[in-house]
């Protein structure tokens, strides 16, 4: 008979990280800073779309496809089947990290199962931005990253190319002919420039250009699935690296003003072939204020200098397209939301320097509709979520510390009141505070 494996305190622990908000939570920075207690880093969703900075030092990267362990030596990097994999972008970083002096090379592995964006995803997710653009505010204010369409193409099936077809020529020949015209029609449809659709759908160019990335990427590419369980039962520690967040995943974040995938933890297991089962630790990553790049209902969104101190002492600016990010308060309606649906069980609480220096800082807990009626569980429906009023509670504010603190105790009354106040209404401990970008500023609980 097969025993089930032992639990106990000695057992490895697997880990996931997944964002609370909207994205930029500082997932990158938490994942270099867990990647020493684990052996493989594993990316389960979204693409290109993601920007994670790693602060190491002087030396700050910048990572969309590859995931953030890949800085640490002897970790095993792999993109998951639920990635949409830009060939051409994954090659770029890959070249760039080595330029650094970072071994990639059989560290970094690829699901053969994953979705490759094309030229003409890229195409028509910017065309079908304008194309709606009209229409104001339906608009998602997407990163043109190819997402959406790579996305509904897996969907669709018959439209799709995955990782493991760029090493089959014949496959890709048949297939392009297809795709092409089909692409082709529907970019004209949605009035994009000639020259841009030409560039997207020229079936020998795409052609030459699959092959190009195939010679390339083949070493890395292989059945992930396998590998991850085959790890799993040499002993190996699992760390999930969550890309966007979960209140923009496509089935529980606002939609649809969200992304293409499940970004929240539930996305692991249709992302890796690894049941949500084997995980032992779910760190949801928070900031301890709200940004949002791109479109949708923020209730907690400030139009105000604060808004504005807040963007530029966090440096908020989108790490894929440089957009500023739209700033505002703590919304706990939507953490308490996120860390129920992912499963949380503990918090890192990061850019929290940025706080300090405010007279006052706020936490969302509830949401007035406009009937007067008040609710602290997040609604479903984003149209909604945009009439609500924020309910707050104030805070006294706190200063900018003269000495680094080097514990959560060490910090000042009135925030350890706003951190302890955060844990009440999430029902989660706070495992981590983060005081900076670089690796070593942190607070962790003892
Ligand atoms: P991710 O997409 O969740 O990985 O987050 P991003 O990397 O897009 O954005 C987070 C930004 O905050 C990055 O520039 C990080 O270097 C920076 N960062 C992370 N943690 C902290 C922190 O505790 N304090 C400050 N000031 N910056 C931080
Ligand atoms: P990381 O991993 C912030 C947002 C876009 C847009 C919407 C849909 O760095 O936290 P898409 O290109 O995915 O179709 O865009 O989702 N978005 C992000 N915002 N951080 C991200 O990733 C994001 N990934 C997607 O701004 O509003
Ligand atoms: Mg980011």
């Amino acid at each position: 008979m097969v025993q089930s494996p032992a639990r106990d305190a000695t057992s490895p622990r697997h880990t996931a990280v997944v964002g609370l908000q909207w994205g930029d939570e500082g997932k990158g920075k938490l994942v270099d800073l867990l990647a020493p207690e684990h052996d493989c880093i594993v990316r389960y969703n979204g693409g290109a779309n993601a920007g994670h900075t790693v602060v190491v030092g002087d030396e700050r990267y910048a990572l969309h496809l590859v995931p953030s362990g890949i800085l640490f030596p002897g970790c095993t990097c792999v993109i998951g089947n639920g990635v949409v994999v830009d060939p051409g972008k994954l090659l770029e970083e890959i070249d760039g990290l080595r330029a650094r002096g970072i071994e990639v090379g059989s560290n970094l592995r690829i699901s053969s199962r994953a979705h490759v964006v094309m030229p003409y995803h890229k195409a028509i997710d910017a065309a079908l931005e304008e194309f709606i653009a009209g229409g104001g505010r339906d608009a998602i204010g997407t990163t043109r990253r190819g997402i959406g369409p790579a996305y509904a193409d897996k969907v669709v099936r018959s439209t799709a190319i995955r990782v493991g077809d760029l090493l089959h020529r014949d496959r890709l020949e048949a297939r392009l002919d297809m795709i092409c015209r089909l692409r082709s029609a529907q970019l004209r449809s949605l009035g994009a420039d000639e020259s841009d659709i030409s560039a997207a759908v020229d079936r020998s160019r795409l052609l030459d250009e699959a092959l190009a990335w195939a010679d390339r990427l083949a070493p890395h590419i292989c059945d992930t699935t396998w590998l991850l369980h085959d790890a799993l039962d040499a002993g190996q520690r699992l760390l999930f690296e969550g890309a966007n967040a979960c209140l923009l995943d496509v089935d529980h974040g606002t939609y649809p003003f969200v992304t293409s995938s499940n970004c929240s933890t539930l996305g692991i297991p249709a992302g890796t072939g690894v049941p949500l089962g084997r995980i032992d630790r779910v760190l949801g990553i928070m900031k301890a204020y709200s940004t949002r790049v791109g479109g949708g209902p923020f209730p907690t969104e400030l139009h105000d200098d604060i808004g504005d101190r807040i963007r530029e002492r966090g440096r908020e600016y989108g790490t894929t397209t440089g957009r500023p990010r739209r700033c505002g308060w703590l919304d706990l309606v939507a953490v308490r939301y996120t860390a129920m649906v992912c499963g949380v069980t503990g918090i890192a609480c990061t850019l929290f320097d940025v706080l300090g220096g405010f007279d006052e800082v706020r936490l969302c807990t509830g949401y007035r509709f406009p009937d007067g009626t008040v609710t602290d569980r997040f609604p479903p429906d984003a149209f909604d979520l945009a009439e609500v009023e924020p309910v707050y509670e104030t805070f006294e504010g706190w200063p900018d510390p003269e000495v680094r603190p080097s514990d959560r105790n060490d910090l000042p009354e009135a925030a350890r009141r706003y951190l302890d106040r955060i844990e009440e209404v999430v029902g989660v401990p706070i495992e981590i505070v983060s005081i900076g970008p670089e690796r070593s500023e942190v607070l962790v609980a003892g």
